[in-house]
């Protein structure tokens, strides 16, 4: 829990706080504090312990923390104005952290993982697909999506069966992923797409010698291989049905498809595709999927807050599914959602490294070393969020929120690097929310413990388990 007030700072409770600072632009610049111990750093490598550790720090140092894993420096920035520093103001000294080498293992040169020139062209090549208008354009999509679970629910409903909304939410948000983005259902394959995302979670967040050491032949590494080649066969068998196909079928793969570098007229290889589409595959369901079913847990944790849901759905919708055109309307739906990723955001903490000498809120950030943000840990920041662990939608109210700074909530990062996908995340996540609370009632099975799992995502670790309340408003 974080209780107080942090803006810094004591700067004689830092070891490093007297050291003459090395010579060069910004050498005459404070250190700043942290924990004394050098390897201090080295729990956050464990995602599992970061998270509260991470917010033990920084009430404890304010907002710049300085770690140490041995001679590499590591530090905690969690006041908006430095955030807003490095993903926007400063983001040419920034590249992504030395543990996205790891996610590359995985995906690659795709749009999460690449660097410098071949990212931006990736990504002005993707953008298109997700312009608004686009995305608007797979309302359809998702709409009939999420009335597929609602139907498949039916039997669950009656027999007051549990269901997993967990495993529920990553099912609909891969078929929307997979019907937007590659015209596919992905149905056949979730079940063996969920375990290999759980398989690649956990070797992500779990540090041990084999994560430095791919090759070496422990568990992990085995189980993670296993997946992720699982993963990559998968999409290449898409890429080779479609390029035998040689349709274009207006969707994401065929505009990856049809693309030509400028000078040298050639396509992508089958290599840099499969990159982006296994890129767009997992980072497009499994944190849309965590922001819903966290939401659907708070909800069943709030009865005030899932009436006043319940009352503008009624209001707006009068029965019928969400679709785009109603999210306009849908403004407290939408206050939900913010509010459930402010405190359970999908993406809890993603790392940057400076190139060169830094100097974020007057301390000095030397060159290549890591710096964490933390989503976790600035939505809960004392000094922008009154009583920050309270469940408050009307926080995010145009009027509550006009006077807070962009980067108190960034669920979606920010500048250059923003999530491509948060337009895409946003429909879909108000257009199922929408659509199953006007029907359905979740109600926690009596016993089933909820707790935060952190790897690349924040997941609940063992589901949430609920069973359903039929709504006295019924869809037509
Ligand atoms: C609630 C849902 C989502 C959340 C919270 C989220 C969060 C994020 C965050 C924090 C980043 C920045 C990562 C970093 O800087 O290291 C990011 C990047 C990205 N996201 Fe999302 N995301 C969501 C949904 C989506 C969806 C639906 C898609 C695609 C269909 C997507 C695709 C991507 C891609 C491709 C990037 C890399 C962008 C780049 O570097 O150019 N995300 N996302």
């Amino acid at each position: 829990m974080l209780s107080r007030g942090a803006s810094n700072l004591d700067p004689s409770e830092s070891s490093a706080a007297s050291a003459t600072p090395p010579p060069g632009v910004i050498g005459a610049l404070r250190e700043a504090p942290g924990p004394r111990n050098p390897l201090a750093g080295l729990r956050l490598l464990n995602f599992e312990k970061a998270l509260s550790h991470l917010g033990q720090m920084f009430e404890r140092y304010g907002d710049v923390v300085r770690y140490k894993i041995g001679p590499f420096p590591l530090f905690l920035i969690a006041h908006p104005d430095g955030i807003k520093h490095i993903l926007q103001d400063n983001h040419t000294n920034y590249v992504k952290s030395q543990d996205y080498k790891i996610l590359k293992r995985l995906l690659g040169e795709g749009l999460v993982t690449s660097e410098g020139a071949l990212w931006l062209r990736q990504r002005r090549l993707i953008q298109p697909v997700f312009h608004r208008q686009r995305v608007a354009g797979f309302g359809s999509i998702m709409t009939e999506a999420t009335l597929e679970m609602l139907e498949s629910w039916r039997q669950p409903a009656a027999e007051g069966r549990e269901i997993d909304v967990s495993a529920e939410m990553a099912r609909v948000a891969l078929k929307i992923v997979g019907r937007a983005l590659l015209s596919m259902d992905l149905t056949d394959e979730a079940e063996a797409i969920g375990r290999a995302m759980t398989d690649v979670n956990e070797r992500f967040g779990r540090f041990d010698l084999g994560i430095l050491m791919p090759s070496l032949p422990t568990r992990a590494n085995r189980v993670f291989r296993r997946a992720a080649g699982e993963l990559k066969q998968l999409v290449d068998e898409i890429i080779a049905e479609r390029r035998r196909e040689n349709r274009d079928r207006g969707d994401l793969l065929s505009m990856l498809l049809a693309a030509r570098d400028d000078e040298t007229g050639e396509g992508m290889s089958d290599q840099q595709l499969r990159d982006e589409v296994l890129t767009l595959i997992l980072a497009g369901h499994e944190t849309t999927a965590t922001a819903l079913s966290w939401t659907f847990y708070l909800l069943s944790q709030h009865p005030e807050v899932e009436r006043k849901l319940e009352a503008e759905l009624r209001e707006v919708l009068g029965g019928r599914p969400a679709t785009v055109a109603d999210l306009r309307n849908l403004t407290y739906t939408g206050m939900v959602l913010d509010e459930s990723m402010r405190l359970y955001p999908p993406v809890w903490a993603i790392g940057r490294s400076p190139i060169e000498d830094d100097e974020v809120m007057g301390y000095r950030i030397p060159k290549h070393s890591m710096v964490i943000l933390s989503q976790y840990v600035t939505h809960r920041h004392p000094h922008f969020w009154r009583e920050p662990e309270r469940f408050e939608p009307e926080r995010f109210s145009f009027d509550n929120s006009k006077d807070r700074p962009r980067y108190a909530f960034f669920p979606f990062a920010g500048g250059p690097r923003q999530c491509i996908g948060n337009m895409f995340a946003l429909t879909e996540a108000n257009i199922v929310l929408a659509t199953v609370a006007q029907h359905y009632r979740m109600r926690l099975v009596p016993g089933h413990r909820v707790e935060l799992q952190p790897l690349v995502t924040l997941r609940p670790r063992y589901g949430i388990k609920v069973t359903l309340e039929t709504n006295s408003t019924r869809l037509g």
